[in-house]
């Protein structure tokens, strides 16, 4: 599935002598250095400078315009507008490096250089790197681009930031391609084998099937999976970079291959696309990757419950009465509220075996988190309110933003249940719908600080922008790496 994988070459230098012998340069240009006439475009840009001093390209943001200079230096000159740099953000070099690039794909080109203004320092020269690649391959999967070799110049970054900027653009890219694979191809069987091939030195691989699911108590995943044809896994990888001081976090994601609803079906609109319910365990799977790529000094653990929730002839039914690992029993009222059962399994299983200092869950979990939040936000939900402020600093740092959402206990009390531990769907219909899933997850943990991430608005986008084709967006595997390279001090460039 991921074999496509297709990721340019990188190259920094602040100052690079070939770079204006490339096909196509770009300049990033604010409105103040349009306004100062260019002082800093390279010495080849004579016809530029007359376009800025003619007032024709501004550095409006997201402006572009192309340019075919005489003489010697780059073929083509690419002026991109980074706008006043009063409210520039990292995330506008992200997403103006992704434009760059896609131009730069749109006409062919076998090689690129980025021009970045001088006071950029490591932060930048990541963001323009991840956005560049993100740029080169905006669809994931199986996709390569004519522009095999980006060169970056100018500023004052150094080599690792470039290398932090390749691993957050992979572990987007890594998550796309399994969201974007169909899921008659990917099934919890064929997503286990993905998990297991992402390799290093110091990852082992659990992955538990068939009646070892049962023996190990995990039975609201098996529960969830008994409808299809293509049975349940659980997937445990590990990697332990920390010399025994790192942090140690287990990262858990809801792997529904797809989504039909069960016998509680849902109807064709909102069955289309079902396939993306497994996007929480991409997303985990991605920064876990690129974790191991970066050797991050963290103990780290990505848990992958997975399942196909499908009405088959042995599927569990409303009114089945579940058990857990947990220990606590589920009334099912509605088998389409089926993320949420086998993460209470992946979460309580992981604190009890694991102990991490932190578990932080991503899933596509519910309609109503989207409907609360639309396009622009996953939902954030934790028991610990310094836990979730740094979540959502790591994820304003990657541009995937998140908000966090209440947990109270009158969410839980909408549980209740006559005849066990507790209901899986709130008594009072879909309001506030999100708060109740994640107030049901809660009940699963302990003491450990748990956030858990509601993905469902973000996973799959409509229409595309820089740095994404429509589709799988790879949601929450940038924001998770961030994280992780916070968390364990490494510096994100
Ligand atoms: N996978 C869905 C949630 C979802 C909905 C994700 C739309 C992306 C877009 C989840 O399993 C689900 O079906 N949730 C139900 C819960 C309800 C039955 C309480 C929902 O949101 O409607
Ligand atoms: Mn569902
Ligand atoms: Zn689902």
């Amino acid at each position: 599935m991921t074999e496509g994988l297709f990721i340019p070459e990188l190259t920094y230098a602040p100052s690079d002598p070939h770079a204006e012998e490339s096909p196509l340069l770009a300049c990033l240009l604010s409105t103040a250095d349009c306004a100062n006439g260019g002082a800093r475009l390279p010495a080849c840009a004579g016809s530029a400078r007359q376009v800025l001093a003619k007032g024709d390209f501004t550095g409006k943001r997201r402006d572009t315009l192309l340019l075919y200079p005489d003489g010697k230096g780059p073929e083509r000159l690419l002026l991109i507008g980074l706008g006043e740099t009063t409210d520039l953000e990292v995330e506008h070099f992200r997403a103006l490096a992704g434009r760059a690039a896609r131009r730069a794909t749109a006409l062919g080109m076998e090689r690129m250089a980025i021009r970045l203004p001088d006071e950029s320092g490591n932060d930048v020269v990541a963001a323009v790197t991840q956005g560049a690649v993100l740029g080169t391959v905006p669809g994931g999967w199986a996709k390569e681009s004519t522009v095999k070799a980006i060169a970056l110049h100018g500023g004052g970054g150094d080599s690792e930031a470039v290398r932090t900027g390749v691993a957050l653009a992979e572990a987007t890219l890594f998550a796309r391609s399994l969201v974007d694979a169909p899921p008659n191809r990917l099934y919890p069987e064929t997503l286990a084998e993905e998990a297991r091939r992402i390799e290093g030195s110091s990852v082992s691989a659990r992955i538990l099937e068939g009646d070892a699911l049962e023996r190990e108590g995990l039975h609201a995943l098996a529960a969830v999976g008994r409808g299809s044809d293509h049975p349940p896994r659980f997937v445990v990888l590990e990697y332990d970079g920390s010399n025994g001081d790192g942090p140690s976090i287990t990262l858990i994601g809801k792997g529904i291959t797809f989504d039909s609803g069960g016998l509680s079906l849902k109807s064709p609109d909102r069955m289309i696309h079902m396939k993306y319910d497994m996007a929480g365990a991409a997303a985990v799977l991605g920064a876990f990757r690129s974790a191991v790529r970066l050797e991050l000094p963290v103990h780290l653990w990505a848990v992958v419950p997975s399942a196909e929730n499908m009405p088959g002839g042995g599927a569990y039914r409303p009114g089945d009465i579940v058990s857990s690992f947990k220990g606590l029993t589920i009334e099912v009222d509605n088998t389409d509220a089926e993320g949420r059962l086998l993460l209470a399994d992946g979460l309580a299983w992981a604190e009890k075996n694991l102990s991490p200092d932190e578990m932080i869950d991503m899933a596509t979990l519910t309609g109503a988190c989207r409907i609360a939040l639309g396009a622009h936000a996953a939902g954030l939900f934790s028991n610990d309110d310094v836990f979730a402020a740094r979540l959502s600093q790591a994820g304003r740092y990657s541009g995937e933003r998140v908000w966090q959402l209440p947990l109270w206990e009158a969410y839980r009390n909408e549980l209740e249940s006559e005849t066990a531990d507790m209901k899986n769907v709130g008594k009072s219909g879909p309001g506030g719908g999100a708060s109740v899933a994640a107030a049901f997850l809660g009940r699963f943990v302990e003491s450990t600080p748990w956030a858990h991430l509601d993905i469902a608005g973000m996973a799959w986008t409509a229409s595309g922008d820089d740095l994404r084709n429509k589709g799988a967006s790879g949601f929450g595997a940038g924001l998770l790496l961030t994280y992780l390279m916070e968390r364990s001090g490494r510096n994100r460039s």
